[in-house]
């Protein structure tokens, strides 16, 4: 069995549960990125929600990326780690009063902005600060992402963006407002998408939009296609590096981007995915009737997606011997679906055994609880640790 670049021995001190960040990794999927965009002039700007950890956002400051925030937070960590604020995006449907007023004064790039009523109190606001804001209008273009149900956001009945249909009377509203500059769409149909043909249905529809709007006598500055690339959480050793050769390709080939036309990303899963590992420890094997369990110390808390998604992470044991055998693998906490995986084949596996999660860099440590009252898992990086 093949496993990841791990220094197990190094391990032996740490307490477990933990992240473990591969920053090589890490770095060689920042600078595909950066080759990818500067090939064509798009902009990148790293969705923070998918990790927020602030070495995580200090190494992808520093390749010249961009961010986009979904909160205040989001939008403070990102200046703390170096994003200039000139290259910050703010989407979210419920900006609350203060969050706005943040990216105000701050002078973030833009507000990406879901709905009418949202609108009209950024305009409020920027008033009150008597300031410009601007916006770019989150767009629903309707497209099927063929993702999970959970991570979809490009159909019609989603809460996220402005329906096609109301679009033009939005825009209407933009232009009487004083304080907003409009700085064009913005779209986000999903996560997880790994049928290039999803990303070509978004272009094209939206390549339909810019000519009806065109023919009405509006001009796009800008068009943020969101984010959404996926990766493969079955092979994270063959495929480390998601194809963005392939993805931005798409977006060369089908975009007819007008003179001067600013084209963006925000991508978050496909930057940090591959590059991190959750590290958890096997308190017991629990050897039932017809089953046999690896008790974890880590638990959905530490990692919740397979609870919350039926995701799949590959798991690894780190110790183990050649021989395998099958188990549920499962964490601690007093919920039925704390489980990472049922019927995995894992090299045989005993107490004291040191177990890798993979492709948990993105909504992974981010999206810890400390329900059951656990303490948060720590982060190492693969360049602090020999
Ligand atoms: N832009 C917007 C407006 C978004 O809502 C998202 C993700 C992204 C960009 C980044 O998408 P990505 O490139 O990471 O697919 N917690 C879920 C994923 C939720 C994604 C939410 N929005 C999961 O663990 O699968």
């Amino acid at each position: 069995m093949m496993t990841g670049n791990f220094p197990v021995n190094a391990f032996g001190h740490i307490e477990t549960p933990f992240y473990y960040y591969d920053m090589d990794l890490l770095r060689k999927t920042l600078e595909t990125i950066k080759a990818e965009t500067s090939r064509y002039g798009f902009e990148e700007h790293y969705a923070v929600k998918a990790n927020a950890n602030p070495r995580i956002l200090q190494t992808i400051a520093s390749y010249g990326f961009g961010a986009d925030c979904v909160s205040g937070g989001e939008i403070e960590a990102a200046l703390e780690a170096g994003f200039p604020a000139d290259k910050i995006v703010y989407a979210g449907v419920g900006k609350s009063d203060k969050e706005i007023r943040l990216g105000l004064t701050s002078g973030i790039s833009c507000f990406n902005v879901e709905s009418e009523a949202e609108l009209l109190i950024i305009e409020e606001l920027a008033a009150e600060l008597n300031c410009q804001a601007r916006v770019a209008l989150r767009v629903n273009p309707n497209v099927d992402a063929h993702t999970h149900a959970k991570i979809t956001t490009g159909l019609k009945e989603n809460k996220f963006g402005i329906n096609l249909e109301q679009l033009e009377s939005v825009l209407k509203t933009l232009k009487t407002c004083q304080h907003l500059q409009w700085t064009g769409l913005h779209f986000h149909i999903g996560s997880q998408i790994t049928d290039m043909t999803v990303f070509q249905s978004l272009v094209i529809r939206v390549m339909e939009l810019q000519d009806e709007l065109e023919a009405k006598g509006y001009t796009i500055a800008n068009l943020n296609f969101g984010g959404g690339l996926g990766i493969d959480y079955q092979h994270p050793n063959h495929l480390a590096i998601a194809d963005f050769e392939g993805y931005f390709k798409v977006f060369h080939q089908l975009v007819k981007r007008r003179n001067g036309q600013g084209i963006h990303f925000e991508l978050g899963r496909a930057v940090v995915a591959p590059c991190g590992s959750l590290i958890s420890r096997v308190l017991y094997v629990k050897e039932g009737v017809v089953k046999r369990f690896a008790i974890l110390d880590a638990g959905m808390t530490d990692l919740v997606r397979p609870a919350m998604y039926d995701s799949y992470h590959r798991i690894e044991n780190l110790n183990g011997l050649d021989e395998e055998a099958c188990y549920d693998v499962v964490g601690p906490i007093c919920e039925s679906s704390d489980v990472f995986g049922k019927d995995r084949m894992l090299s045989k596996t005993s107490r004291g055994d040191l177990m890798a999660l993979r492709s948990a860099g993105a909504y992974g440590e981010v999206m810890a609880s400390q329900y059951n009252r656990r303490p948060l898992a720590k982060a190492y990086f693969s360049d602090q640790i020999h």
